[in-house]
Order: C-alpha cells, then sequence, then structure tokens
C-alpha cells in the first residue's frame, strides 16, 4: 500500500508547536544582531558604574528583529545584575502618558493603583527608581498620542537609558524640542537581513515547530527567497504556518512547493485585500489617492482638506508613508523648479509576492 505511505494518520501532526511560529515569540538565539547588541551594552554600559547612560533611537522597517533585539538585552541584563531595572513598554498598547504611568507602576510591583491620578503615579516612579538604574524601552514610539511622560522621565530619573523603537525614522523631527534636546540620543538604524542571515532565522523556528524531516528542501528554500524579497522575518512565518496547515489539510507528510505555492496565494489575499483591516482614516485616504494617482504629496492634501477632514500635514504624510510601506501605493521623490516634492500613485495591481 505504497499509496498511503506519505499520509498522516488521524491523530499525527506536522507540528510539534505552532507556539514557536508566533511573531511574539522570543527565541533564545537571536542570529546576526552582534553590531546593534553591541551598541546597546555601550549605552547601558555607564549604568553598571552607577552613572546615567545614554539614550538610543532605534528605527529600521519591520519584522526585522527590532523589538526581539532589545528584549534580548532586558533579558541578558537581568541574569547579570540587579543593579540595573529594564523596563519595557509597548506604545501601541500605552499610548498615552497616563497609561504608561501605570503600566511602569504595575511592572515595578505597585498594588492598588486604581484610582491614582497621573502625578501621583509619576511619584511612585520617580521614588522607586530613583534608587537605582534603569533602562526603558519605548517601542512603536510613533503610535503615540502623548508624549509628556518622555519629558517627566527625562527631568525626573537620574540614571537611565532611554531607547525608543519606531518604523519610523522621520517620528523623532516629530518630537518636541524640549525632549529632542533632552534626549539627544545615538541614532541606530536596523538594516534588512540577507538571505542567508533570514534562512538562519527561519531554520531555528521551523527546527522548534515542524516535526523532523517533514520540509521539503526546495519549499524550505522557497520561503527563504520570498521572506528574503519581501524583507520580513514575520512573511516567512506565517508562510510555514500556512503552508504546514495545508499540508495537514491533506493528510500529507511532506510539506511540498504545492503548499508553499498556496500559502503565497494566501499572503496575495491578506496583503492585498487588506483594506477592510486599513482603519477608516487610512481608506478614505487610499480612496483619493486612487481618485488622484499621480499627484504631488501637497496637492493630495489639498485636496483632503477641502474634503472636510482634519489633520496636520505631518499627519497625512505619516499616514502616506503607512500606506507605501503596507505597498498599497507607491512614493517618488522629484525635484523641479519648486523644489523638492513626492508624486504618489496608487498600487493598482502590484502584489506582494511579485517584489
Ligand atoms: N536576529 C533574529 N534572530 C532570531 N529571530 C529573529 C531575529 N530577528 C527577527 N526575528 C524574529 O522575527 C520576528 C519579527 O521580529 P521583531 O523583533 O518583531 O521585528 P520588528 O520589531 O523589527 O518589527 C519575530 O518573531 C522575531 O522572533
Ligand atoms: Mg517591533
Amino acid at each position: 500500500m505504497s499509496l498511503f505511505k506519505d499520509m498522516l494518520k488521524s491523530g499525527e501532526s506536522l507540528f510539534r508547536d505552532t507556539l514557536f511560529l508566533s511573531y511574539d515569540f522570543q527565541p533564545k538565539i537571536l542570529f546576526a544582531r552582534e553590531n546593534e547588541q553591541q551598541r546597546f551594552a555601550v549605552a547601558i554600559k555607564p549604568l553598571l558604574q552607577s552613572l546615567p547612560g545614554r539614550n538610543l533611537f532605534i528605527s529600521g522597517p519591520p519584522g526585522i528583529g527590532k523589538t526581539t533585539a532589545c528584549k534580548h538585552v532586558l533579558r541578558e541584563l537581568e541574569e547579570t545584575t540587579q543593579d540595573v531595572t529594564p523596563l519595557y513598554i509597548n506604545c501601541w498598547k500605552e499610548n498615552t502618558s497616563f497609561k504608561i504611568y501605570s503600566k511602569l507602576c504595575d511592572d515595578l510591583g505597585f498594588k492598588f493603583l486604581q484610582n491614582k491620578r497621573t502625578t501621583e503615579l509619576l511619584d511612585l516612579i520617580k521614588t522607586k527608581l530613583n534608587k537605582t538604574s534603569v533602562v526603558f524601552i519605548f517601542d512603536e514610539v510613533d503610535k503615540l498620542e502623548e508624549t509628556d511622560f518622555l519629558y517627566a522621565l527625562l527631568e525626573d530619573i537620574y540614571r537611565k537609558s532611554i531607547f525608543l523603537i519606531t518604523n519610523y525614522r522621520d517620528s523623532y523631527s516629530e518630537l518636541d524640542e524640549r525632549i529632542r534636546s533632552r534626549l539627544s540620543p545615538e541614532f541606530l538604524i536596523f538594516r534588512p537581513y540577507n538571505e542567508s542571515e533570514i534562512a538562519s532565522i527561519l531554520k531555528q523556528r521551523r527546527d522548534y515547530a515542524f516535526v523532523q524531516d517533514c520540509w521539503d528542501n526546495d519549499a524550505f528554500k522557497e520561503i527563504v527567497e520570498r521572506c528574503t524579497e519581501l524583507k520580513d522575518v514575520r512573511i516567512g512565518l506565517y508562510l510555514m504556518r500556512e503552508a504546514g496547515s495545508l499540508a495537514e489539510d491533506q493528510s500529507s507528510r511532506k510539506i511540498t512547493l504545492q503548499h508553499v505555492a498556496g500559502a503565497m496565494k494566501k499572503v496575495d489575499e491578506f496583503h492585498i485585500n487588506p483594506t477592510e483591516t486599513l482603519d477608516d482614516d487610512l481608506k478614505n485616504i487610499l480612496d483619493l489617492i486612487r481618485e488622484k494617482s499621480g499627484q504631488k504629496i501637497g496637492e493630495l492634501y489639498t485636496h483632503y482638506l477641502e474634503q472636510g477632514n482634519l489633520l496636520s500635514y505631518k499627519s497625512f504624510q505619516r499616514r502616506i508613508l503607512k500606506l507605501t510601506e503596507a505597498k498599497f501605493i507607491n512614493t517618488e521623490k522629484t525635484t523641479g523648479k519648486e523644489g523638492n516634492s513626492t508624486i504618489v500613485t496608487y498600487n493598482s495591481n502590484k502584489k506582494l509576492t511579485e517584489y
């Protein structure tokens, strides 16, 4: 019965544990970020001698290990010393000063915070943290609604390093001048991985997540190639999970090129058809660009205001950047008589996997 020898029996699975394919999973081994880790260490080192640390502004496109590398450093720090308190905040979840202080207090072990006001929370934080040294990591700072807390921490906490992480290099210039001058950070730009780095990263996850030898070499190689082209590790993780599920649906013991092709189709849908997942605001702007494709960003902004929308030019530019990164639109810088400008065009049929 060789016909059935490659079929999964009921109750069998190709997956050991899908948890290892989740984007938030913290791998033990961090590949190819030695230089970046070194920069973190140099910034933090003075704190180990009870001196003020340095601040870093970390940027780079999504899915290339910024969060993971920072968390890795915090973990190592925790394992090495008790003299420096590591604190990590995701500003997408905690986007106001009040929420950030509440989370910090929570992480510092304070209880019964329900009725405390913003200033009271800050006082608790100051009292506790000024007895020690501290590394603050604020991730996704472009999602912040308020930044007063940064000013307060810069002023009132004595021995600290503050790391700000963002996908958008521009978010630095959007910070308040008072904050920028006190922060005076060093800039650290993460570069995308090359193919062999992506291969190492995905291999580690594959070996955790799947049973041994279920991947065809060609199929895995295809995923590495696509992931390298798209420059986002998360796409590789997504493709591995989808291809694995497709193979399992067909009771196949092997994950083949055909399953990978099926998974890639899903990525297309996921990225091409995601207008449902765009918030209304971005959708409006995308509609406008579709209608007026090829115009300059300033002209588009004027139309946008004429439609009765209220948004600063800076915020408009940021939304354009988001749409560009999600590959809904293309932007091209031009230099003309009237100075520099950016032409914005609608991306009608380019699919993510064609890059
Ligand atoms: N150098 C690396 N070694 C191991 N895994 C990595 C590495 N870089 C990224 N990853 C994995 O890729 C995914 C995306 O990384 P993440 O840190 O969330 O990216 P970013 O913060 O830049 O958007 C995560 O699941 C992470 O574990
Ligand atoms: Mg991140």
